[in-house]
């Protein structure tokens, strides 16, 4: 075991199995393992930080040398705050590999000190990502096995009250007379007004 601090940085928007597998593979390797959500990501995401937090604690409560935590601004400036030795990242497949040499060339550059470490998930997790994660779960696809199952409910949970929003939306939809066309009872089919 190497005596030291690993930063694991991510959006974490939200959590995989992915993610999950590679907390305990780093949390093996490092004396500590600070895994480090990014507070000011443009993207609109689907999970707050709070959310991703909660999410996260409760998924290494298991692992006692792993610690969440959140960031802002340059990741290696934060990692230098927290004493790190290095940061670790996740590669699942050949398509990660030149946005992560890219940050981690660019993370040396801003800080020569600090190594990027890289490790990869079980194999059987090499094709999940939260942007797919979250694709499937917003179409009302399946989502088990691909995530903890806390996260799983939390999916549920957001998804389904924007998903009878949308029904209800439909069904109002169908109900009003648009352009002088008539609506049968129903409201599933219109007819022309005679
Ligand atoms: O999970 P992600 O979205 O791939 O994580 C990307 C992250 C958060 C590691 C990266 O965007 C980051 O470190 N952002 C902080 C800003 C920064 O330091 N940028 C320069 C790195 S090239």
């Amino acid at each position: 075991m190497n005596k030291g601090i690993a930063i694991y940085p991510g959006s974490f928007d939200p959590p995989t199995n992915g993610h999950l597998d590679l907390m305990e593979r780093g949390a093996k390797i490092f004396e500590e393992l600070v895994v480090a959500i990014l507070r000011n990501s443009e993207k609109s995401p689907m999970f707050n930080v709070a959310e991703r937090l909660e999410m996260l604690r409760a998924l290494t409560g298991h692992l006692k040398n792993v610690r969440i935590d959140t960031f802002d601004g340059l990741m290696v400036e934060y990692a230098k705050s927290m004493e790190a030795i290095c940061i670790l990242r996740g590669i699942r497949a050949i398509s990660d590999y030149e946005y992560e040499l890219q940050m981690a060339l660019m993370n040396r550059k801003l800080e020569p000190t600090l190594e990027t470490v890289f490790m990869m998930p079980a194999d059987k997790y090499s094709y999940v990502s939260s942007r797919l994660v979250r694709e499937v779960a917003q179409a009302g696809g399946p989502v088990k096995g691909l995530v903890p199952e806390i996260v799983e409910q939390r999916l549920r949970d957001k998804i389904t009250p924007v998903k009878q929003r949308e029904t209800r939306a439909i069904e109002i939809l169908d109900r009003i007379d648009l352009g002088g066309k008539e609506l049968d009872p129903k409201g599933t089919k219109r007819k022309k007004k005679a």
